[in-house]
């Protein structure tokens, strides 16, 4: 039976050969099976594995959330602290991805850290003799992935510091993911309130159903490549400004923004001239994003003029995109609170990408796991449209 799909917004197979019709971007389209996450766009709700991912926000540390992707259940007391002894070693740096870390942090200082990350990982991964999937027993498996997701945010941290002249800082054992993730980055230990505030940040953001850099980690898993080779993957995918590689900019329009009576003029002649409003819409929720009312609420809690003007600016945008947009659904994404909640944690601009990262290679490393209990490679097809085949090939 034929859809109301047009050619030009679909995949087709080429004549004669096997292929099914799918959306433009695959969007919709199930792909596989996964017990991980799910977004449910039209209720404004998502959950890892079968728990809210906002309660748990609101109720857990990161390391649970973690415990729970990567090993399938929330710990107690004991298991808890099983996995606290077992992560917090892993924070260290190898030695050899010590010693060429300041060449790595130079030669990508113009892009900033999160391009040296794969590099990082990549050694680190050789180091330690990663075994692709295809030849390693699920232990190992989960060995390697909580070796690269512990190492992640040391990585990250020390070549930020590096690239502005300063040494890093060694991880400490004593203290929680988050807090010691600030403190590599600062030097000094946080408050309660700022690092249970990144830990929130963190938690709502390990996974997001079959995202972008999600999918490509999967593929990657599927070749039975190692787990570093499909975070490097899943890593490129989120670099791209449409998936993760811009959640200073909502920041950058406050910025440009400037005073209250400016906001309604601004933001007005933005829309009108056809641009779009950093934080504002989504692909999948068409009610506010979950993340961001958590992330208003946390914001709110630290309060002071940044927070104060964004949630003006909130609700000016709310209300001209609705006069100018209507019937377009768009509503507060993750990205507007999550600049705001960053900046109030002592986050430079630089880091809110990857510190994404961090968080999301979690979420990668519990898909990359599920991935790697399935044999069969993913492998979809393209229609070809380029000159009619074949030709004679002209001579040299
Ligand atoms: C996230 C985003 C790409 C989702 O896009 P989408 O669901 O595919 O929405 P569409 O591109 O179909 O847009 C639907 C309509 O709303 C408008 N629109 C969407 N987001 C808008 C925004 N942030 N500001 C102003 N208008 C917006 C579009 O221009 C379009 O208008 P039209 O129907 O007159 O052409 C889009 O909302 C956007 O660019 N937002 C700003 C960037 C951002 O915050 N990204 C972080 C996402 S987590």
């Amino acid at each position: 039976m034929s859809t109301a799909i047009t050619p030009s917004r679909t995949n087709v197979a080429a004549p004669g050969s096997e292929g099914i019709e799918v959306p433009r971007g695959l969007k919709g389209v199930v792909v596989t099976e996964t017990a991980l996450s799910d977004v449910r766009g039209l209720e404004g709700f998502y959950h890892y594995r079968q728990y809210s991912a906002i309660e748990l926000a609101e109720q857990r540390t990161l390391e649970d959330v973690w415990h729970l992707m990567l090993l399938g259940e929330l710990p107690d007391a004991a298991a808890r602290a099983a996995f606290d002894a077992r992560t917090a070693p892993l924070r260290r740096l190898p030695e050899p991805l010590r010693a060429v870390l300041p060449a790595l942090a130079a030669a990508t200082a113009p892009a900033g850290p999160l391009a040296a990350l794969g590099p990082a990982l990549s050694l680190a991964a050789a180091d330690r003799g990663l075994r692709p999937l295809y030849d390693t027993a699920p232990e190992q498996r989960l060995a390697d992935a909580l070796f690269a997701t512990a190492l992640v945010p040391t990585v990250l941290t020390a070549v930020h510091r590096l690239q502005h002249g300063e040494q890093p800082v060694e991880p400490r054992a004593d203290l929680s993911y988050a807090a010691n993730y600030l403190y590599m980055l600062t030097g000094r230990e946080p408050g309660p309130a700022e690092a249970r505030a990144i830990e929130q940040y963190l938690i709502a953001t390990v996974d997001h159903g079959f995202n972008a850099s999600t999918f490509t980690s999967r593929v990657i898993a599927s070749t039975g490549a190692d787990l570093a080779a499909c975070l490097v993957g899943g890593l490129g995918a989120l670099s791209g400004p449409l998936h993760g590689g811009a959640p200073s900019r909502a920041l950058d329009t406050l910025d440009a923004i400037g005073t209250p009576d400016r906001i309604d003029p601004w933001i007005r002649a933005r829309v009108l001239a056809g641009d779009r409003i950093m934080g504002f819409g989504h692909p999948v929720y068409r009610t506010e994003d979950p993340r961001s009312r958590m992330l208003r609420g946390v914001a709110e809690g630290f309060g002071g003029g940044l927070v104060e003007f964004a949630v003006a600016v909130e609700r000016q945008v709310l209300a001209i995109l609705a006069e100018l947009k209507p019937g377009r659904e768009l509503h507060t994404n993750v990205e507007f609170y999550a600049g705001v909640v960053m900046h109030l944690c002592g986050l430079p601009r630089e880091m809110f990408t990857p510190t994404f990262a961090a968080a999301r290679a979690i979420g990668w490393s519990a898909n990359i796991l599920e991935q790697a209990r399935d044999s069969k490679i993913i492998r979809p097809a393209a229609r070809y449209v380029g000159p009619a085949v074949p030709q004679p090939v002209p001579p040299a």
